[in-house]
Formats: C-alpha cells, structure tokens, sequence
C-alpha cells in the first residue's frame, strides 16, 4: 500500500464536489457529532487555524461559535478550497489559503490550531513543529482522526461496514481508492499515540477523548505555561 501522504491526492483530487454528502453519509451523520465534540473543545479565542480544512465543515463551524475571530483555513487541494470559499459569507472573518499544513508559513500565530482526518496523513514531529511555530503562547492544538475500534466485536462490525463501503465505491468511481484503501490506513496508523508522545515531549499537557465505540478520537494538546 502507498504511504498515507502519498494517497492524499488521489483521494482528493477528484471527490471535493461530494465530500460533504460521503462524509455525512457514511459516518451516519457522526461526523457531524464529532465535529460539535471538537468545537467543545475550543476555548474563548480570537485567532483559530484550521488545518486540511477541506471543504469548510469544520472551519464554518468554528466561525459560528467565534463570529469575532480571526480564522484560516489550509489546503492542500484546490477544489476542496473552492468549494470552502464559495460558502464565505460578507460577514466572515475567514479566509481559506493553499498550503501544505507540514510545510505551513503564515506570518501570523493563533490560539488554536484545529484539523479534522489529516493527522493520519501526515508525520507527527513535523507537524507538531510547525504547529509550535504558529502558536501563541497557552495555545491549543486539538487533533481529530478515526481509529481502529478496540473492542473485538465492534471491530467485526466495523470491518464488515468497510466491505459494504467497498462494494459501493464501486458504483461512486471518485471514492473507489478512498473506501478501498481507508479501512487498512485506518487499522495500521498510530497517530493518536505518535501525536500524544510528541506532544507531551515538547511540553503539552494531553488529553484524549475516544467517540462512537472508539471509532475516532480527538487529541488536545494545551502548551505549558
Ligand atoms: C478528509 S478531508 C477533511 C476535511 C475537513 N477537515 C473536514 O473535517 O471535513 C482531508 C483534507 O485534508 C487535506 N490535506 C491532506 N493532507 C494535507 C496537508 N499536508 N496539508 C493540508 N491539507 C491536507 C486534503 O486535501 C483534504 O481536503
């Protein structure tokens, strides 16, 4: 199998139209759960980066809760971010930038970084570096993904959801690679673990909330006074 980041364009080059409809369908609407779980999270704040913000689910949320903040979204997908920016609105304070989230430069730092299923894309000590580099100080970074359920018969069923999803790529050609390739990406990543280590090394105080039977998990790191 291709290294997760090198799967990142294949799965997204072609599926940006879609997104927003796959991601709510085949997480039977969690998605939308745990986004709220997410946004839980975020303390009061004027600046807010969300990073591998896609289409602007989560990134439009934020803005919701923080009208008054100032917030970036980055991609690494043109299409993705053209349908995030067609949702802007005269009286939002975002804008949507294409970057790479490991190679990030922007000339301002914020209070708190977001960013929901890239983790599993990319490498740990790079982005939580270059997370640091953009944080202000007592800043959050907060770190969402699936993983792979622990329980035995949680797993079965999820499996068994996988070969279904499997089955259905095959009707939906743009998401074939994705529902093919995603469940073994899933079973295989350690980046709760990876992301935790990282964190706690470079002075983060974690915490770990697991969501719907394990299946996703969202890591928050606040930085140490
Ligand atoms: C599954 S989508 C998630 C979008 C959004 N965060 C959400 O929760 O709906 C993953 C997004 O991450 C982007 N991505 C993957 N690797 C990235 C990276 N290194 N830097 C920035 N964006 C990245 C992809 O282009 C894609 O738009």
């Amino acid at each position: 199998m291709e290294s997760p980041k090198d799967l990142t364009s294949e799965f997204f080059n072609n599926t940006a139209q879609t997104y927003d409809k796959i991601i709510n369908l085949t997480t039977f609407g969690k998605d939308k759960y745990w986004k709220k779980e997410i946004i839980k999270k975020i303390s009061e704040c004027n600046s807010i980066l969300d990073l591998g913000c896609g289409t602007g689910i989560l990134t439009f949320q934020i803005a919701k809760k923080f009208p008054d903040a100032k917030i970036i979204g980055v991609d690494t997908s043109e299409s993705y971010l053209n349908i995030a920016r067609k949702k802007v609105k005269l009286d939002h304070k975002i804008s949507f930038l294409l970057q790479d989230a490991e190679k990030l430069n922007l000339a301002s730092k914020f209070d708190c970084i977001t960013s929901s299923y890239i983790p599993k894309y990319c490498t740990p000590d790079i982005l939580v570096k270059v997370c640091l580099s953009h944080l202000n100080e007592r800043g959050k970074i907060i770190l969402h993904d699936f993983t792979y359920p622990q329980n035995k018969i949680v797993r079965t069923f999820w499996n068994f959801y996988f070969v279904i999803l499997r089955i259905a790529g095959k009707l939906i050609p743009n998401w074939k690679k994705v529902f093919e390739d995603l469940p073994k990406m899933i079973r295989s990543t350690t980046w709760l673990d990876d992301y935790k280590d990282i964190m706690k090394t470079n002075n983060f105080e974690v915490k770990v909330q697991f969501l719907t039977l394990s299946s996703s998990a969202i890591l928050t790191g606040t930085k140490k006074v």
